[in-house]
């Protein structure tokens, strides 16, 4: 099974992640894995951080000679700014862990609680998210993202200017973002068991991505306020194409399957929690009215949250792949593939 598990702090030494489950013979180089991490640490409205850091990925075991060996993959992501680790916070910040996680875990000193919450975590899931796109690339199976709007702007003109406000008058911004995965064979997931239904695992990957909260499969929200005459996709065949449809409101998720056409995924993340203008809050310890904290913080994160949901995404179809075609080696992967598509022509 292909999984992975993370471990490192926003201003600690390093990111930390084990890949487990990745087949053998894949090439794989680091330059596969920083090609993804530089796309994160772009976009407009992003903070001071992200000229200090460029993040590069040390692979530290599971490739010999440029090819994935079948055994866990370690990688390592060094910080470069790591200045903040010692000093203790106790302001509360609205919209983060810090109230939650402080009370919970017993914490005095909130910088043990922000310093994982933070999305700097999400750096070693694009690791891992390169990884699993480099898979799918094999079988011609590709992921791009697109911001759809920032503060209701859809131009992109427009929305960098709101970005440059926001700015500028101490504020922040959210917005939506899409993903679309192109190239799925018809089949993966399931809909025998609520747990193994794609569309449920998507929701959950893009879910876990620090401020997205709402996740919308192709047209889910438009549709619920059409009559069903309008918001299924008809089915037509042909020889050429096979099965096909006109229309892809399902977002090429059907009973938890993919159905052959392009998935589509929408999230709304919400404005950055961090405001250069300070929300009102309480100390911890005094339980005194005072300004949340501020420390180094993006304006606006849909840009890079797009990136991270590309990654998400390929990580859960690249273990529904390795699910229904056996997860050994490229070779047996792509026989057993091949196999399955001539069935689909019969
Ligand atoms: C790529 C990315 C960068 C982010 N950068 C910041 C930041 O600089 N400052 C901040 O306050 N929140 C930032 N956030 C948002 C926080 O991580 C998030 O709001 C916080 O974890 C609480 O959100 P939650 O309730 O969804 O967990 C960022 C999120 C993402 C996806």
């Amino acid at each position: 099974m292909f999984r992975y598990l993370t471990a490192g702090e926003s201003h600690g030494s390093a990111l930390l992640t084990i890949l487990e489950g990745c087949p053998a013979n894949l090439s794989l180089s680091e330059e596969d894995i920083n090609r993804d991490l530089e796309r994160r640490q772009k976009g407009h409205g992003r903070g001071e951080r992200m000229k200090i850091e460029a993040d590069k990925a040390e692979i530290v075991s599971g490739v010999r000679n440029g090819k994935t060996m079948g055994s866990p993959i370690g990688l390592r992501i060094p910080n470069k700014s790591t200045e903040f680790f010692e000093k203790s916070v106790t302001e509360l910040r609205p919209g983060h862990a810090d109230l939650a996680g402080a009370l919970k875990y017993n914490q005095k000193d909130v910088r043990n609680i922000l310093e994982r919450a933070s999305a700097r975590e999400t750096t070693a899931r694009v690791a891992v998210g390169a990884i699993a796109k480099k898979l799918l690339s094999e079988f011609k199976i590709n992921i791009f993202s697109e911001v759809l709007q920032i503060a209701g702007k859809t131009e992109e003109k427009e929305w960098k200017k709101a970005i440059d406000m926001a700015k500028e008058a101490g504020d922040t911004l959210g917005g939506v973002f899409e993903v679309t995965v192109t190239g799925v064979p018809v089949g993966l997931g399931t809909h025998v068991h609520w747990d193994r239904r794609l569309d449920a695992n998507l929701a959950r990957a893009i879910m876990g991505i620090p401020a997205v909260k709402g996740v919308e499969i192709g047209n889910g929200f438009t549709v619920a306020s059409l009559p069903g005459s309008k918001a299924h996709d008809e089915i037509f065949y042909n020889k050429e194409k096979g099965f096909y449809r006109k229309t892809n409101n399902a977002g090429g998720l059907e009973g938890g399957m993919t159905n052959g056409e392009p998935i589509i995924i929408n999230a709304a993340v919400k404005p950055i929690a961090t405001l250069k203008k300070p929300l009102k809050s309480v100390d911890l310890i005094t339980k005194k009215a005072t300004e949340a904290l501020v420390e180094r913080s993006d304006v606006c994160a849909v840009e890079p949250a797009a990136i991270i949901g590309e990654s998400v995404v390929a990580i859960e179809l690249a273990k529904a792949m390795l699910e229904k075609f056996g997860a050994d080696s490229i070779e047996d992967i792509a026989a057993a593939y091949k196999n399955y598509l001539l069935r689909l022509t019969k």
